[in-house]
């Protein structure tokens, strides 16, 4: 379907046409000034000078074109040109009669695309922090809407699984438990099925291990010494590092899924350890990489660059390889297996610069195609109250788990609260289950609506808040929606086949509107990469369906014609919020 602003520009266009003015881009806009018309055109200021007419003339003449126009039921030529508009209820009712039964409310779908989201991105073997939130959650979003207008999306997880942190717990284990059989040089098969470790006990070696190597020269060159070591396949270093992964990617899976977060592929650094020496001799063999101060590096500055880009470091003066490396490599895994149109990566801004040289030599190289578009969204911080990184009351690291438990607990305080005062008699088990997936929304959406490259504060009283610009505020109003119809039809109407119709009052045009703004809202947020698009259209739709709901009687309305276009109009509206609602990455319950 077209959208709606498309046809009524079409509509305005014609009438230029019909007057005698060539306007071919004359637009139609949502008005600026909702007090005076529902939709604006200044096309006619620009003609003036050509047509050697005031603005108002040419306004004039238009205007008295839409006479009997099907689709305007005001128009109106104000000083000193512009051109001010209103919808006919039947012309409105008719298109979102069309939505509502379209497949994805009308939405034109890309033809297909593949789209990679590189997101997520947590190191083995330490527990996700707070920085992981907005990966996982505006990654989330980003591949869901990719998904929507028509794009094969490719979740991929990216692990950072093949760096030191792995040399530094195989080092530091060496220290504390020497006898285990991985550390037997001699020794290259038939090891133990079980892990020598928990998670528990993984997540407190990396941190000793890690801080050790900060105080300790030795330390970190043994650590360095073993990542290389297990990186060139020694085999027992090999069967511990699988140890690490298959405790650490079982803990992960429990919180990605938590979060309602899944990828399609559980890849990482460490997937194409093969491709390097490859790449390395590739790299060679076109003249791009040179040994610089011991090490092997391609240049990606360029003259008109302001700041300067260092080289992009292929292999540190050991042979190790690093992150650079395990990216450029995934890039070349990637062309070969999926030939992708667009790879998306979600990662903490300070990370912009490294991505512009990875691109760089990327590209320059050849190792990505011209074709293949490289995008980084690079995302701020999340700060508590006090405008500082945000900290849990636990103290400690900020992980990521006490941050999801402190607003669901929130969140519980509120369900509760509201239950009681609205004297509902829900079971605990019911209050627990709802309250944990509002209390997903009010994390995602509080994320989500920020634009990403910002830092935000994480405010929990806000974020769980049922009014204002929150995830809560969402559902609660398509929870609304489900409650009436479930209402409507325990009353015995049907809702399939309802039609808009009838004389719309004020706040019904306003919802009706805003419902017919659906598509341009997605296809935004998919040309931006911005998930905020979604949240400010779903916050918009909600006071739209909020304020009709004050103000006109649905349920207890006499007309029962009049009641299944009103039933018709919110049922779309709820269908719509509801889609928002699983692109943003949560779901509606059915009461809350
Ligand atoms: N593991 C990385 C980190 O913690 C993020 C990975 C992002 N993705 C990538 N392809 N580099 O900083």
């Amino acid at each position: 379907m077209k959208s709606l602003i498309e046809l009524l520009s079409e509509e305005i266009r014609k009438s230029f046409e019909a007057a005698g003015f060539e306007a071919p881009d004359a637009k139609v806009t949502v008005s600026a000034r909702p007090d005076l018309c529902e939709y604006q055109c200044n096309a006619a200021m620009p003609l003036a000078g050509r047509y050697k007419k005031t603005p108002l003339d040419i306004a004039e003449a238009v205007v008295s074109g839409l006479g009997d126009s099907p689709v305007f039921s005001r128009a109106e030529a104000v000083r000193p040109g512009f051109i001010n508009l209103d919808l006919k209820g039947s012309y409105l009712q008719e298109y979102i009669n069309e939505m509502a039964e379209s497949d994805s409310f009308g939405l034109e779908k890309q033809e297909e695309k593949t789209v990679i989201v590189d997101y997520g991105g947590p190191n083995v073997a330490k527990p996700l922090h707070v920085g992981h939130l907005r990966s996982a959650v505006i990654g989330e979003s980003v591949k869901r809407i990719c998904a929507y207008v028509g794009c094969r999306a490719i979740g991929d997880i990216h692990m950072g699984d093949w760096g030191l942190q792995m040399g530094l717990i195989i080092h530091e284990l060496s220290l504390r438990k020497p006898e285990l059989p991985y550390f037997d040089p001699e020794k290259t098969g038939g090891y133990p099925e079980e892990a020598p470790f928990t998670i528990g006990e993984l997540e407190e070696i990396y941190p000793s291990a890690s801080a050790k190597s900060k105080a300790d020269e030795a330390y970190r060159s043994e650590a360095m010494k073993a990542t290389l070591e297990l990186q060139e396949g020694r085999a027992g270093y090999r069967a511990l590092w699988q140890h690490i992964m298959n405790v650490s990617v079982a803990d992960m899976k429990k919180n990605y899924d938590a979060l309602d977060v899944h990828f399609e592929l559980w890849n990482g650094e460490s997937t194409v350890q093969d491709l390097i020496p490859g790449m390395v001799q590739y790299l060679k063999d076109g003249g791009w990489a040179h040994m610089s101060e011991g090490a092997l590096v391609v240049d990606v500055a360029e003259e008109t660059d302001k700041k300067q880009l260092p080289p992009c470091i292929i292999l540190k003066s050991d042979g190790a390889s690093l992150y650079n490396t395990t990216d450029l490599a995934t890039l070349m895994d990637r062309e070969s297996k999926y030939s992708p149109d667009r790879i998306i990566y979600l990662t903490d801004k300070r990370q912009n610069m490294y991505f512009e040289q990875v691109f760089r030599c990327a590209r320059k190289t050849r190792i990505t195609p011209d074709r293949t578009e490289l995008v980084h969204i690079g995302f701020g911080t999340v700060n508590g109250n006090d405008g500082g990184p945000y900290k849990t009351r636990e103290g400690g690291g900020p992980r990521l788990e006490n941050l999801i438990s402190e607003i669901n607990e929130e969140m519980l305080r509120k369900i509760r609260e509201s239950n009681e005062r609205k004297e509902l008699s829900v079971t605990p088990e019911e209050e627990a289950k709802t309250s944990e997936i509002v209390a997903l929304a009010a994390i995602k959406y509080g994320d989500l609506s920020n634009q990403a490259s910002k830092d935000y504060i994480f405010d929990t009283d806000k974020f769980t808040s049922f009014e204002g610009d929150t995830g809560p505020y969402i559902l609660y109003t398509a929870v609304r929606i489900k409650s009436i119809i479930r209402k409507y039809q325990e009353d015995g109407g049907v809702t399939s086949g309802l039609r808009c119709a009838g004389e719309p009052t004020p706040s019904e045009k306003k919802l009706m509107m805003c419902v017919t703004g659906f598509s341009a809202a997605v296809m935004s947020a998919f040309n931006e990469c911005a998930p905020h698009r979604i949240c400010a259209y779903a916050y918009e739709l909600s006071n739209a369906m909020n304020a009709f709901y004050h103000e006109n009687r649905i349920l207890g309305i006499d007309d029962r014609e009049r009641q299944k276009s009103l039933i018709a109009l919110i049922d779309v509206t709820g269908r719509i919020l509801e889609t928002c609602a699983g692109l943003l990455g949560f779901s509606v319950p059915e009461r809350m």
